[in-house]
């Protein structure tokens, strides 16, 4: 008999989490104006808000920490990590930047500019937010495949090449750069291929463009390359890292994903007229160039998480758990963005609460429903997530509506995804009752989910 498969680690620590019930819990949600960023983390049972700076940091990565230099500058943890991402990337520069925000703060408030437009597939909400924010334009060429929930692609994360040459013929002067987000989050964490990416570095020579990856889950797009794409299957992690990078000019990165840290990010780029240009905004907004928001102690953990998590055992791991999930929603007939991504479920919140008009926000409704049934707290990417329009002021409901149950790394076992799936499946037999959403009643003008205050309708 052939071997189940099981976990590529073993647990040392462990935290205890708390049950409540569903009185409390009422309760909670309704002070938190039912927006679960708004919760407090002990009313949470089963946390699945994000899979950013979550994760659990392994043996190797905590006895780095106690290496840690904290030099304000040259310090020697900014080198080891420095060497990493050369190692792992190709990429020369490296800007160390608290978090993947800062990155793109740092490196945009250089590339940026009033009345750009920046091509790309479906830019996270905060690239979007500083695009947006330097009254620049961040145009999705997403393909289309990607918001058929049901349809089963191997890379569904793709750039839509006929639009993103379009793009680059209609505002050639306009675009400073293309943005490719690797795994491509808002579309389901769901990878991009190497092809695709090798496409888009052929148009970007043809139209003298650099590229830039949003690299938060590079490893995981690296496994899905790897395991979907042919002619991958040889080859390892890093050398397909190597390769991915290799059509970028730069990268942002988010390390509170693929890095396995609680707080961390960098830019890195083989252009040194990007590093010149941006290095002045890291001291300005960040820190000092070798840490740049970042503890040394930090720095050294996060070379260790890079170097871990590009191995293929410790990826494995992590997506088999995550494609867990899903088949025990499959069994159950709830409807999410197919097939599973690399660090979350999607649920497809309009296929499940179909009485819910989208201008009561389905997802939304239904983030609530599964934190009151069993204090699991997963995040709208949707309609709310997609704030208005920053010209006609409308909500923008072009897009997916979608109630996201990211999986930290390394933190949950197959146990808590029975508990997710079964929870879920609760709220979805009783879906026919749920007929009405929530109703904004304060929000920001920016970013709003965060924030926002909702009512029960
Ligand atoms: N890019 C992508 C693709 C992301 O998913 C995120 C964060 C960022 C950039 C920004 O990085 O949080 O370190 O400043 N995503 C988190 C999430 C917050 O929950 O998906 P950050």
């Amino acid at each position: 008999m052939e071997l189940p498969f099981a976990e590529s680690w073993k647990i040392k620590m462990v935290e205890p989490i708390r049950k409540s019930t569903r009185e409390e819990r009422e309760q909670w949600i309704k002070e938190a104006y039912y927006n679960v960023f708004q919760l407090k983390s002990e009313q949470v049972y089963i946390d699945l808000i994000t899979d950013s700076g979550t994760g659990s940091m392994s043996d190797r990565q905590w006895a780095a920490l106690m290496l840690g230099d904290e030099s304000y500058a040259g310090a020697s943890s900014f080198f080891n990590l420095k060497e990493t991402i050369q190692k792992i990337t190709g990429f020369e520069y490296v800007i160390p930047t608290h978090q993947g925000r800062a990155a793109e703060n740092v490196l945009f408030s250089y590339l940026v500019k009033e009345g750009n437009v920046i091509p790309g597939n479906s830019h996270f909400d905060t690239t979007k937010g500083h695009i947006e924010a330097r009254k620049a334009v961040a145009l999705d060429c997403t393909i289309d495949d990607a918001k058929n929930t049901q349809l089963e692609l191997p890379f569904k994360g793709n750039v839509d090449i006929k639009k993103l040459e379009d793009a680059l013929q209609k505002y050639s002067d306009r675009i400073p750069f293309i943005i490719v987000t690797i795994t491509n989050n808002t579309a389901g964490g769901q990878p991009v291929s190497m092809q695709n990416m090798k496409d888009v570095r052929a148009l970007a020579n043809k139209y003298n463009k650099p590229v830039l990856f949003d690299s938060a889950r590079f490893a995981e797009n690296a496994y899905f390359i790897k395991t979907r794409e042919e002619g991958y299957q040889n080859k390892t992690i890093k050398e397909i890292c190597l390769e991915t990078f290799a059509l970028a000019d730069g990268m942002t990165m988010s390390a509170k994903k693929d890095g396995i840290v609680n707080m961390g990010g960098f830019i890195a780029t083989r252009k040194e007229e990007w590093f010149e240009g941006a290095k002045g905004y890291c001291v300005q907004y960040e820190g000092y160039l070798t840490y740049g928001g970042m503890n040394g102690r930090d720095m050294n953990a996060l070379a260790v998480g890079l170097d871990e998590n590009t191995e293929f055992d410790n990826l494995e791991t992590r997506i088999q758990q995550v494609a867990y999930l899903a088949q025990r929603l499959d069994e159950f007939g709830i409807p999410y963005q197919r097939p599973a991504g690399g660090h979350a479920i999607f649920v497809d919140a309009p296929k499940v609460l179909t009485h819910v008009p989208k201008e009561e926000f389905p997802a939304q409704t239904l983030t609530v429903e599964l934190y009151l049934e069993a204090g699991i707290r997963g995040c709208e990417i949707g309609y709310l997530l997609a704030d208005r329009d920053p010209i006609t002021r409308e909500n923008r409901f072009g897009g997916i509506d979608l109630l996201r149950l990211a999986i930290p790394r390394r933190v949950y076992t197959n146990n808590h995804m029975d508990v997710i799936a079964v929870a879920l499946k609760n709220v979805f037999d009783r879906r026919e009752t749920i007929t009405r959403g929530v109703r904004i009643a304060w929000e920001a003008p920016i970013m709003r989910h965060f924030t926002v205050k909702l009512e029960k309708l």
